[in-house]
């Protein structure tokens, strides 16, 4: 499959770009202002043959469409666009509204239409800040109530992505060329600690000058400041589990010349499948339409384990093996918290029954935040000895 994926150089787009690369794709990873190969330095030992970024500003929405009409040619189109750029720091997005806008919601729009017109799946990823985090687990269904411009912006987009996709001459078919794709907090492989809400808790742990900082924890049974985190590592297979089945069945691009592999990618191999879906790993690939046609408009995608951020915390100091006086644990509820300058939800939990059980495909991750931690852990401690 030919792939773009915008926001290839931040957390998420990384990892989809390195997971489509990886399993034989053409992919295109497009950043903004980072350059170079998509990589990172922490996992570079087997990224070297990885496509270097293209870099286009997407909020030049002309110079966007120029670029992909360039990409569909005689020779091959595209197939598929993961639309990870965004601005997804919601105190940046209260400090500059008007490029917050433009960018987590206008460049959906050209996205969208942009899909409609050259015929590829649009998978743009959205955000579990889309609800209020009082009544969790949401259901894709739920209604969003964001508290944030970020969380607003982002439902804005999601809005334009949906009303694409009921617009579509295309629309009725298996396999409609827009989906979104909620996912929760995420970590994974970063170039700085800061790229992620969760691999900064490295640097407070690292920080051994005596400046102490506060971290959110409640017990049992106070879930409001619970966070379901996931890893970017997952959720790019998973773009890359739902992409596979959905072009196998796009019928208006039957005909166009495509990358070969398109109907042979193992759709979802690389999830344990749920109980109503059993599969061994000698089955062959689920039929291509039944999948599609099950496929939501809107999907969830996260973990189901919840942390406290000073539980994170706590786990990834003791896999560094370093003590953390200087954390100390808040039990003030986050939405109670003076001089807040943005709001954000408690528990956004996000509910994956509809994934298991409509799609057949498990949000359980092969590997666990406590895995991915105690694996990266130990490298890092490796590498600095
Ligand atoms: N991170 C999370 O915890 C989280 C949680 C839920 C949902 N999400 C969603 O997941 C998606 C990916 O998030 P992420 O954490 O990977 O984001 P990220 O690390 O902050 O990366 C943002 C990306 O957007 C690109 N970008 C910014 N302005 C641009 C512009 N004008 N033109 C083109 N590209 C531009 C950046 O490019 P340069 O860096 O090259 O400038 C970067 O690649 C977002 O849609 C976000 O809302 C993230």
């Amino acid at each position: 499959m030919k792939v773009i994926i915008t926001g290839a150089s931040g957390v998420l787009g990384r990892a989809t770009t390195r997971y489509f690369h990886s399993q034989g794709d053409t992919v295109i990873p497009l950043s903004f202002t980072r350059s170079g190969p998509a990589n990172t330095s922490s996992a570079s030992s087997s990224s070297s043959s990885l496509p270097a970024y293209q870099k286009l500003d997407l909020l030049d929405f002309a110079a966007t469409r120029d670029f992909f009409h360039s990409q569909n040619n005689n020779d091959e189109h595209v197939d598929v666009i993961v639309h990870c750029a965004a601005e997804r720091r919601p105190d940046v997005a209260e400090q500059d509204p008007v490029r917050a806008e433009r960018l987590n919601k206008d460049v959906v729009e050209v996205i969208a239409g942009l899909a409609e017109e050259m015929g590829y799946l649009m998978i743009y990823v959205s955000t579990d800040y889309v609800f209020d985090g009082k009544s969790p687990p949401y259901k894709p269904a739920d209604a969003p109530n964001p508290l944030n411009l970020y969380g607003k912006l982002k439902e804005a987009g999601e809005q334009a992505v949906l009303a694409s996709r009921k617009s579509s001459k295309h629309a009725g078919q298996a396999g409609k060329r827009c989906i979104v794709l909620r996912v929760p907090l995420l970590y994974g492989e970063v170039e700085f600690n800061s790229e992620t809400a969760v691999n900064i808790f490295v640097d407070v742990i690292e920080d051994q000058s005596g400046k102490t900082y506060k971290s959110t924890y409640r017990e049992f049974p106070f879930f409001s400041t619970i966070t379901c985190i996931t890893s970017a590592y997952t959720c790019a297979v998973a773009c890359c589990s739902f992409s596979g089945p959905l072009c196998c069945t796009i019928p208006y691009m039957r005909g166009r010349r495509r990358a070969s592999n398109v109907r042979s990618r193992p759709c979802v191999s690389l999830f344990s499948h749920s109980p109503s879906a059993p599969a061994t790993a000698h089955d062959p690939p689920p039929s291509p339409t039944d999948h599609s046609k099950a496929l939501p408009p809107i999907v969830h995608f996260s973990s189901q384990k919840g942390l406290t951020k000073y539980e994170m915390t706590r786990l990834i100091a003791s896999f560094l093996q370093q003590p953390i006086e200087q954390v100390i644990p808040d039990t003030t509820d986050p939405a109670m918290l003076p001089n807040q300058t943005v709001q954000r939800p408690g528990n956004t939990q996000l509910s994956v029954r509809e994934l298991e059980d409509k799609v057949g495909i498990s949000a359980k991750e092969q590997k666990g935040f406590e895995a991915w931690w105690r694996e990266w852990a130990e490298r890092y401690r490796a590498e600095k000895a």
